[in-house]
C-alpha cells in the first residue's frame, strides 16, 4: 500500500519571531510511518516541525503551516492509497501575520487595555479529501479530545467522511501528547467501537497498519 501519514504541530506565524502552535510532537504518527516502512509499504511522512528522527525508507515532506500541510497532502493525494491523519493542525492561524517583529508597545488595543489577536480558520485537510483522494483509498482520522470523548469523536468520523476514527483522550498526561503510550478506541462508520488497551505508541502503530491492511483489502474487493 501507498500509506500518507501526517505528523506532528503545525506552526502559524504572528510575525518572524512568533507563533501560535500545540503539545503535539509527533510520536504517534512516527511511530504509524515506522509500522508501516516495516510491513513492506511505501511510506509518505508530512510532518510539521518535531524533534524526532524520521524513520529510514519514508518520503519525508517537512512542512510547517497548516497551508503548507494541506498543500503537501493535496499534492500527494492522488497516488496515496491509506491516510492516517495524525497532525495536530492548527485550527486558526494570525488574520494578519506581520512581516517584521511586532513591538509591543505598538500593538493596538481595546477599550479594558487588551491586546486582540484577530485569528481565522484554517483548512481542514482531512475534511478536504474526498475532493483529491481516489475513491478505492482509505482515510483514517485522529480525533483528540478532552470531553465527552465519543460524541466529539462519532461527529468528526461524519463530518470529515472517515473509513475509521481513532479517539484519543489528550487530557491524561500519561497516554496524551509526549507520551510513550496510548490507549485509544477505534470508531466505525457502522457504529461498531473497539478499545484497545493501554499500550505503547509503537504497538498502536503497528495494529492500525494491520486494521488498514484489512480495511483497504476489503475496500479494494468491494470495488
Ligand atoms: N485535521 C486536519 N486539518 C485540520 C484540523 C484537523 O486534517 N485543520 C485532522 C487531524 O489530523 C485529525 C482530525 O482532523 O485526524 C481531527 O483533529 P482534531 O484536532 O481532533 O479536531 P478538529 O477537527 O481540530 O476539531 P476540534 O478542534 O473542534 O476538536
Amino acid at each position: 500500500m501507498r500509506i500518507l501519514v501526517s505528523a506532528g504541530p503545525t506552526r502559524e506565524a504572528l510575525d518572524p519571531v512568533r507563533f501560535l502552535t500545540n503539545r503535539s510532537t509527533g510520536k504517534m504518527g512516527y511511530a504509524i510511518a515506522e509500522a508501516g516502512l516495516d510491513a513492506g509499504h511505501d511510506v509518505t511522512l508530512v510532518t510539521g516541525p518535531v524533534a524526532l528522527q524520521p524513520p529510514a525508507g519514508a518520503a519525508v515532506i517537512a512542512v510547517e503551516t497548516a497551508q503548507e500541510m494541506f498543500e503537501a497532502v493535496r499534492n500527494e493525494a492522488p497516488a496515496i492509497d491509506v491516510f492516517i491523519m495524525t497532525a495536530a493542525v492548527a485550527d486558526l492561524r494570525p488574520a494578519n501575520p506581520s512581516r517584521s517583529k511586532l513591538k509591543k508597545r505598538e500593538l493596538p488595543r481595546n477599550e479594558a487595555g487588551r491586546v486582540v489577536l484577530e485569528l481565522e480558520p484554517t483548512p481542514d485537510i482531512l475534511a478536504s479529501l474526498p475532493d483529491w483522494r481516489s475513491p478505492r483509498s482509505l482515510t483514517i482520522g485522529f480525533a483528540a479530545e478532552t470531553t465527552d470523548h465519543q460524541k466529539h469523536a462519532l461527529a468528526k468520523l461524519t463530518e470529515k467522511r472517515c473509513d475509521l476514527i481513532l479517539l484519543n483522550d489528550v487530557s491524561r498526561r500519561d497516554i496524551g501528547f509526549g507520551a510513550d503510550e496510548n490507549e485509544v478506541h477505534l470508531l466505525y462508520p457502522d457504529g461498531r467501537i473497539e478499545p484497545w488497551l493501554r499500550m505503547t505508541k509503537k504497538d498502536v502503530g503497528r495494529k492500525l497498519i494491520q486494521t488498514a491492511e484489512t480495511l483497504w483489502n476489503a475496500k479494494a474487493g468491494a470495488l
